[in-house]
Formats: C-alpha cells, sequence, structure tokens
C-alpha cells in the first residue's frame, strides 16, 4: 500500500493509516531479515545519499545497512572531507549532488527543519534522520514497532518518557506518533528540562519519577543532550543521577511487566545504571535491531 506522504520529515503530521503501513512492513521486513534472505530487490537501481552532517552510529549504518538489504547504492557523505570546508553551503551541496542523478537523501543536520527545506528545491525524497530539537521519526517508529511487539497492541499502552525532553528530537517524534496511535505518554524530567510552551498539550507532565514509572508499561530513558544544553539546566550529574537515573530502586516500583527503553547512545551510570541496561526488561537492542526494518519499510514504501 502506497503512503499519503511523499517525504518523511516527522511524525507529527503523519496519519494513523501511514504509521500502521510502515510498521507492518517493518515487521514483515524484520522476519525477512530474521530468515536470513537478503534477496530483497525493491530499490535495485536507486541511489540513495546518506546526508550525515551530525555523528551518528545507530541511524547511519542501520540505514546503510537497510539500503544495503533493499539492494539500493548508497552513497555516505561526510562533512569533514568535503567541499563544505571550502564554504559551499547546504543547497549548493545538494544540488550538486542531486545533479549526479540521484533518488533518495537520508539528512541528518543539527539545525531543525534542514529536511524541510531541502523538499523546498530538491526533486529527491527526503527522509529526515534527526533535526535539531525537532523530530528522529525513524527513531520514533522503530520504538513503536518494539512496543508492539512486546504488547501485541499500541492503544491505551502507557508510556513514560524521561530526562532531557527539552532537547530531545526523539521525545518529539515519539509523543506525536504515540498519541496519533492512542497510547498514553507522561513526559518526566527536572522542570528546566521541560518544554515550557503548549507545543506537547494532550500528555501528561511530572517532574517526579516515581508518579511516571508506576503506571507505565514502559520507560523510555532519554540522554542528556549536554551538547544542546546552556549551563545551570540542573544542579549537577550526581543530583541527576539520583533523582532520575533508572537503577535497581527505582525498578522496584515499576509494574513487573514493564519494559526499558532508551535509543542510544546510553550514559551508564548517568541516565540508567549498567546492570538496568543489561537485564531482561530491557529491550535496547531490540530497538538497534528493529531500527533496520524500520528503516528499510521506510525507504521501501517511499520509493513506490
Ligand atoms: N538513536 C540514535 O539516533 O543514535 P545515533 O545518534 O547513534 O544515530
Amino acid at each position: 500500500m502506497a503512503l499519503k506522504i511523499k517525504h518523511l520529515l516527522g511524525l507529527k503530521d503523519v496519519c494513523k493509516e501511514d504509521i500502521i503501513t510502515i510498521l507492518d512492513k517493518a515487521d514483515e521486513f524484520r522476519k525477512i531479515l530474521d530468515s536470513d534472505n537478503l534477496n530483497v530487490k525493491d530499490l535495485a537501481g536507486k541511489t540513495i545519499v546518506n546526508l550525515f552532517y551530525e555523528n551518528s552510529t545507530r541511524t547511519r549504518i542501520s540505514f546503510e545497512l537497510a539500503e544495503k538489504r533493499l539492494s539500493a547504492n548508497p552513497v555516505n557523505f561526510s562533512p569533514s572531507v568535503s567541499a563544505i570546508s571550502k564554504g559551499e553551503s547546504l543547497k549548493d551541496t545538494v544540488q550538486n549532488i542531486e545533479a549526479m542523478k540521484i533518488n533518495m537523501i537520508v539528512v541528518r543536520h543539527a539545525a531543525s527543519g534542514v529536511p524541510k527545506f531541502l523538499t523546498e528545491f530538491s526533486d529527491s525524497v527526503i527522509i529526515n534522520a534527526g533535526d535539531g530539537f525537532n523530530e528522529h521519526p525513524t527513531q520514533a517508529l522503530l520504538d513503536i514497532m518494539t512496543i508492539r511487539q512486546k504488547f501485541g497492541r499500541l492503544e491505551g499502552v502507557n508510556v513514560a518518557i524521561i530526562g532531557d525532553i527539552l532537547h530531545s528530537r526523539v521525545a518529539r517524534s515519539n509523543v506525536w506518533g504515540m498519541r496519533t496511535l492512542g497510547m498514553n505518554v507522561t513526559l518526566c524530567g527536572p522542570s528546566t528540562l521541560m518544554p515550557q510552551h503548549d507545543e506537547l498539550l494532550g500528555v501528561k507532565t511530572t517532574t517526579d519519577i516515581y508518579k511516571a514509572i508506576e503506571n507505565a508499561d514502559v520507560v523510555m530513558l532519554l540522554r542528556m543532550q549536554l551538547e544542546r544544553q546552556d549551563s545551570g539546566l540542573f544542579p549537577s550529574m550526581r543530583e541527576y543521577r539520583q533523582l532520575y537515573g533508572l537503577d535497581c530502586e527505582k525498578i522496584e516500583r515499576m509494574k513487573p511487566d514493564a519494559i526499558i527503553m532508551h535509543p542510544g547512545p546510553i550514559n551508564r551510570s548517568m541516565e540508567i545504571a549498567s546492570e538496568i541496561a543489561d537485564c531482561n526488561r530491557s529491550v535496547i537492542l531490540d530497538q538497534v535491531t528493529n531500527g533496520v526494518a524500520t528503516r528499510m519499510a521506510v525507504l521501501s514504501l517511499l520509493n513506490s
């Protein structure tokens, strides 16, 4: 089934039908990947440029793997060895790459709105791999896929997202997607790291981690995004860990069947105790595995 969207810029404006279509396709690809059948030709002859202006391990590698699994030709762009160092603009860079005849661009950038900006002059399909504080839609899709795998449903599932919400594009995409799917989201963190405006209206917020986790089916921890923060947003790392870090004492207050998620990269002993990250309730590596299937689904469906 074709999607209504032409690009994946974020989940804010993606309808429920499109999200479910992507999740169902991702489940199909996960089965194919688990069977070691890598002979999928959906993107044979297509060229995809991975334009990563910000560092990445999971997103970049899983997009490249997804493209290869779909028989596409991936090209990886590295700003540090590109003509950006000679003063070339983003628009000129993209227009020159497009002149070489490509089909899709996967873009990560520190500035919010860059993927949308590319759609204004580019003929390629644009996929957002994370833009500033704004959105990280494929991360949210793989998170939601993982939750559906674990619980067999989405509607009514209670999700607590804990940490640096203010600077988190992962939190924003998850809020938009989960609200569309009828899931219940509670955002939790120090008041200085919570959005102060009404952009996330419709979800519960609390500064008390115990209130956030006690009814949660899913507890999702977020990394402290120090690279995006002004100083002085919380007193100290030690205090943050004591109040908001998920440890053996706090996990006792969670529902017995609740799962633990994290988009990565994790900071062990900060937002999550090392033994919790590795415990059998943690699905962090399942999220990573599902990342390849989710990105295959997005690439394949946007190509059709
Ligand atoms: N979750 C995530 O976006 O990780 P990377 O920064 O490693 O891609």
